[in-house]
C-alpha cells in the first residue's frame, strides 16, 4: 500500500484553513493509503513561543485531528519529539543540504521578516526537519496546502542528494493538494494562518464564527448590494466549494454574477453548512476532552509503531554512511 505523511504544527488554534487545505483531506485519503500523521512539536520551538501552551496546544492539535476522523483504526497518529529518530536523520541529512537551497525558501525568508531578533538555526533548517519526517517512512505522497510544496521539493532534492551520494534508499515524494489549497484570512488579503488575527478556529463559538463570516472580505468589486459580483474574485466562494453542495453552488455562482443574492444571503448558506459539518466535530472533540488519557493513549501507540518503521530506516542509512555501530 502507497504511504502518506503528513503533519501540523501545534502552534495556535487549527482553523478551517487548515481543516479544508488538509486535514479533510487527510481522512479521505485514509481509505486507499497507509497514512501516518504527526503533529510537529520540534517545528514549532523555531520561532518564540509560550511553554506551558505548547504542552497544552499539542495534545489538543491531536485530539483536535482524531475528532476530524484521524482515528486510530484509519491511520497512525503520533507526536514527532515521541520518535527522536526524525531529528536523528535530519542531522544526517543536514551533511547533503545546501545552505543556499534553504537561504531561498519562501517560509524562511518570510519568518525571518516576522522574527528578525531570533533568526535561529532551527528556522533556517526547518525543511530538512521536515523531509527527515517524511522520508524516514519512505512516504511517497504528501497531502499539504500550497505554502508547503516548496518544502516538499527540497524533500524530493534531499532524497536525491543522498540517494547519489549513498545508495538509494529514500522515495522521492510528491505532493497531494487539495481542492483549496490556499484559503485567505477573513481579511481577504493574506494566507489564513494561526500567527494572524484573520482566521476562523475549528472549534470557535458558534456566533463568534458567524461574526467574523458576517464582516469577511468579499470581492472587493462589488462595492452596492446591485453591483454583480464574481465569484473567482471572492475568499468566501474558495471556502463554499469546500462546504455546500454542487446544486447550492451552481445557485449561488448564477445569483452572485446577477446581483440576485447578496453577500450576505450566500454567508447564511455557507454558515449553515459550515456548521452542519463542524458540529459532529465539536461534539467529537468535547467528548474527548473528557477523555484526555484516551488521546494520550492513542499517541503512544502510534509513536510506538511509528518508532519500529524509525528505527529500520536508520539502521539502513547508518549502515549506507559507514558508521560504526557494533
Ligand atoms: P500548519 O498550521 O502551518 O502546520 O499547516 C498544517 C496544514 O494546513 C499544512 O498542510 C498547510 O499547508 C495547511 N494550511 C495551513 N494554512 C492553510 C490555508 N490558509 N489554506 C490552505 N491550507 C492551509
Ligand atoms: N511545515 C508543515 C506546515 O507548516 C508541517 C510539517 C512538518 C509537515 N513536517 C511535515 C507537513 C512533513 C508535511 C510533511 O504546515
Amino acid at each position: 500500500m502507497k504511504r502518506i505523511f503528513s503533519g501540523i504544527q501545534p502552534t495556535g488554534e487549527v482553523h478551517i484553513g487548515n481543516y479544508i487545505g488538509a486535514i479533510k483531506q487527510w481522512v479521505e485519503l485514509t481509505e486507499e493509503y497507509d497514512c501516518i500523521f504527526c503533529v510537529v512539536d520540534y517545528h514549532a520551538i523555531t520561532v518564540e513561543y509560550n511553554i506551558e501552551e505548547l504542552r497544552d496546544r499539542t495534545i489538543e492539535t491531536a485530539l483536535i485531528l482524531i475528532a476530524c476522523g484521524l482515528t486510530p483504526d484509519r491511520c497512525r497518529l503520533f507526536i514527532q519529539s515521541h520518535v527522536p529518530e526524525h531529528t536523528e536523520l535530519a542531522w544526517i541529512f543536514n551533511c547533503v543540504t545546501p545552505i543556499g537551497e534553504l537561504e531561498r525558501m519562501t517560509q524562511f525568508k518570510d519568518k525571518s521578516r516576522q522574527h528578525r531578533a531570533n533568526i535561529n538555526m532551527g528556522l533556517m533548517d526547518y525543511p530538512v526537519l521536515q523531509a527527515a519526517d517524511i522520508l524516514i517512512y519512505k512516504a511517497g505522497y504528501v497531502p499539504v496546502g500550497e505554502d508547503q510544496v516548496q518544502h516538499i521539493e527540497l524533500s524530493r532534492e534531499v532524497a536525491r542528494r543522498f540517494n547519489n551520494r549513498f545508495g538509494d534508499i529514500f522515495p522521492e515524494p510528491q505532493v497531494i493538494l487539495s481542492h483549496a489549497p490556499r484559503i485567505l484570512g477573513v481579511d481577504g488579503a493574506s494566507k489564513m494562518s494561526k500567527s494572524m488575527n484573520n482566521y476562523i478556529g475549528l472549534l470557535e463559538d458558534k456566533d463568534a464564527i458567524w461574526e467574523k463570516l458576517r464582516t469577511a472580505v468579499t470581492d472587493v468589486n462589488r462595492v452596492r448590494r446591485a453591483d454583480p459580483g464574481n465569484p473567482e474574485l471572492c475568499n468566501i466562494w474558495t471556502i463554499h466549494r469546500a462546504f455546500s453542495r454542487e446544486d447550492e453552488l451552481l445557485e449561488i455562482d448564477k445569483g452572485c454574477r446577477q446581483a440576485s443574492i447578496g453577500c450576505i444571503d450566500c454567508k447564511k448558506v455557507l454558515f449553515k453548512n459550515m456548521m452542519d459539518e463542524l458540529i459532529p466535530i465539536r461534539d467529537r472533540a468535547d467528548s474527548l476532552k473528557k477523555d484526555r488519557d484516551y488521546v494520550i493513549d492513542v499517541v503512544r501507540k502510534g509513536a510506538k509503531t511509528c518508532s519500529e518503521i524509525a528505527k529500520k530506516t536508520m539502521e539502513e542509512v547508518r549502515s549506507s554512511l559507514g558508521i560504526f555501530y557494533p
